[in-house]
């Protein structure tokens, strides 16, 4: 049985979803402030499969034992926390209790309830500005706005704890720029409000919920002026959760990247989605958005070696499956 925290969320749902079609038992602990319940039923039609759902917040140590026992857990997907980099600046004291207080809650019921397999949604975010491409796991930590601390403290916080007790089994993973969506199209990235991401704007546009994209920058250091990315589809990355469980009988702690090693910029992006949809994008170019950096890719040959995974599916397939969820619930899950 593996207790997924945040497994109503974006990344969470589509990592349900691989983890029972494997024939795994799952709870989701989530406290839905950033998720609906409707994509945990999205979820058990998708697999035809049940799963058990606890109500709770991760900064609730005793429910999170009362779960990890009741139910038989024997490891933990850590989704749970507040992801958006622009409210962290606003409200860097809710980012440190969510992401930080919650992570800390969550070990520690681990170590009362003997369960010490994790893995965690790390961001390649914990990079800051890259200093070299593409981005290897080695490349100097170094996050630059609240939201980014958070997860470098969670990473520093699980190599402390393996360091205090081999048997933990720990996986770090640094996600690039998730997008796309379930091939069903019944579950997907539901924004509340404006979305800051790029591709959940597009799908907006396209869908008619907005007027227009605005492009942040076109005077970057890149082939097209805009922004540079590394765009991973959801499901590979829910695969690669998958490949870093099984790695968990063994106990370890690594810190591996999740991306496709390849760069697209927002032009790009917005072409891809233009052929997915047959719908034109309108954009405005504006200013570049402070705290952008002109281009980050990951390096993907650890990731191959350690958990022989890779990325399979193009940029043009993540704008095709996200369309396909957008333009089947066009306001999201409501
Ligand atoms: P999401 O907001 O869709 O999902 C997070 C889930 O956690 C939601 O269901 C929310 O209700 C739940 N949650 C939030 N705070 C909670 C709390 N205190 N207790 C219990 N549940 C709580 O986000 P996502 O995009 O699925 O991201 C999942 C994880 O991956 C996050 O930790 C995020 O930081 C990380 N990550 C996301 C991205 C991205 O671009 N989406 C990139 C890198 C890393
Ligand atoms: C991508 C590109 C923008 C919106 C963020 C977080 C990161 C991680 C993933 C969690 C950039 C451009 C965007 C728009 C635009 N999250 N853009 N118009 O900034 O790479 O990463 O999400 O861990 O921590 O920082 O992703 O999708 O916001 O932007 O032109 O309306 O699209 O300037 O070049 P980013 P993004």
């Amino acid at each position: 049985m593996i207790l997924v925290t945040g497994g109503a969320g974006y990344i969470g749902s589509h990592a349900c979803v691989a983890l029972l079609s494997a024939g795994e038992d799952v709870v989701v602990f989530d406290n839905f402030s950033n998720s609906n319940p409707i994509a945990l039923e999205r979820i058990q039609a998708i697999c035809g499969k049940p799963l058990t759902v606890v109500e709770g917040d991760v900064r609730d140590q005793s429910a999170l034992e009362k779960a990890l026992s009741q139910h038989g857990c024997t490891a933990v997907m850590h989704f749970a926390g507040l992801k958006s980099v622009q409210d962290s600046v606003a409200e860097p004291l809710e980012y440190y209790d969510q992401n930080v207080v919650g992570s800390h809650r969550l070990l520690r019921a681990m170590r009362a309830t003997g369960v010490r397999k994790i893995v965690f949604s790390s961001s390649a975010t914990v990079y800051g500005k890259p200093q070299f491409l593409p981005c290897t796991e080695q490349h100097p930590l170094q996050a630059v706005n609240p939201y980014g601390r958070t997860k470098l403290m969670i990473e520093e916080m699980l190599r402390d704890q393996h360091v205090s007790d081999n048997s933990w089994a720990i996986a770090i993973l640094r996600y690039f720029n998730p997008v796309g969506a379930h091939e069903s199209g019944l579950i997907g990235e539901d924004p509340k409000g404006v979305p800051n991401n790029l591709v959940p704007f597009v799908a907006q546009v396209a869908i008619g919920r907005r007027e227009r994209l605005n492009v942040w920058g076109s005077d970057y250091d890149t082939p097209d002026g805009t922004g540079v990315r590394d765009y991973i589809h959801v499901m590979d990355l829910a695969a690669g959760h998958l490949s870093a469980l099984r790695l968990l009988d063994t106990p370890q702690c690594f810190a591996v990247n999740l991306g496709t090693g390849e760069g697209s910029s927002v032009l790009d992006v917005i072409r891809a989605f233009e052929a997915a949809s047959g719908r034109t994008i309108p954009y405005a170019v504006n200013p570049r958005r402070p705290g952008d950096v002109d281009t980050c890719y990951a390096a993907t040959d650890y990731a191959a070696k350690l958990l022989g995974w890779r990325a399979t599916r193009s940029l043009q397939t993540m704008c095709t499956d996200h369309w396909r969820w957008q333009r089947r619930n066009p306001n999201g899950y409501a």
